[in-house]
């Protein structure tokens, strides 16, 4: 990767603005790597970044909190905004570029078009979120056609959204590579989210129970448990551990996302679970033995 430093990170928000400086580089014949967030930035972020760096020789993020993303009841008005703080962490983090538009440039007056992956978008947390994927593909298409990345990294923690967008990548024939990055946790195993931020002190205390619920659900199938059994003690585990509701917790293929039949198919496990504010999702792998 080409060296940047703090005073030589760049933002734009504008769409010519980042066109001209990616097509610059490419012409250049450098690499290019977007890294897509909604802001708030953690280490999970910053893995990221530092995995982009790896990969590709110039580092593109972009920070833009979506409505097309969020329900009617949903936080958009709440979602953590903090740009300054967020440029500060990226230009130590030595990414080049800053994309950072806002609803307008988006999404001019008049705008009409969405993107939707069909059947893979509308279970899981699509099925409790309706709509939400779609302003997901919409957005990420959006992003894509404008910077033209030769890779775009997204977060295995999001992981029913990273088989989204891989899909949608190969159907629109957008030549990006899209790379999952493998989850960040505290050190308690809590996934790192910027909406664990709404957690209370005693709640986020209890959260981790999410992660170990379905790490044991994983163990026992893989050593051959019967997969519902092993779901249903893994409901029980979270509601126990002060969760108040639970979306779901289940066993999926881990490239369809279709209900897990057999050990014999790879496997992951999903949740989704309501504890105070938040609304928490993590995702294990089953891993054979
Ligand atoms: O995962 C996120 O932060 C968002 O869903 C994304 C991919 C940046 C699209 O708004």
């Amino acid at each position: 990767m080409a060296a940047a430093d703090a005073d030589s990170t760049v933002i734009v928000r504008d769409i010519d603005a980042l066109r001209r400086r990616i097509g610059a580089w490419r012409r250049d014949h450098q690499s290019v790597a977007l890294v897509p967030t909604m802001g708030a930035l953690h280490n999970g972020h910053l893995t990221l970044m530092a995995r982009a760096q790896q990969m590709a020789d110039r580092v593109v993020a972009t920070i833009f909190v979506n409505p097309k993303q969020f329900g009617p009841r949903e936080d958009l008005a709440a979602y953590p905004r903090q740009e300054s703080t967020d440029f500060q962490m990226l230009a130590a983090a030595g990414v080049h570029l800053l994309f950072a538009p806002d609803v307008a440039t988006m999404y001019p007056k008049g705008y009409a078009t969405s993107v939707r992956v069909a059947g893979l978008s509308t279970m899981l947390d699509g099925a409790h979120r309706r709509g939400h994927f779609d302003g997901v593909t919409t957005v990420v298409t959006k992003l894509l056609l404008q910077a033209g990345p030769n890779i775009a990294l997204f977060g295995e923690k999001d992981y029913q959204q990273l088989t989204i967008i891989k899909r949608l990548a190969v159907d629109l024939n957008i030549p990006v590579d899209i790379i999952g990055v493998p989850t960040v946790r505290e050190g308690d195993g809590l996934a790192m989210s910027s909406r664990n931020a709404y957690l209370t002190a005693a709640e986020r205390a209890r959260a981790p129970a999410l992660y170990r619920a379905i790490t044991a659900a994983a163990a026992d199938i893989a050593a051959g448990g019967d997969i519902t059994a092993a779901l249903a003690v893994a409901r029980e585990k979270i509601l126990q551990a002060g969760f108040s509701k639970i979306d779901y917790v289940d066993a999926r293929h881990e490239e369809t996302l279709a209900r897990l039949k057999s050990i014999r198919e790879p496997g992951r496990i999903l949740a989704a679970a309501h504890m105070g504010n938040a609304r928490l999702i993590d995702n294990v792998a089953i891993q054979r033995v």
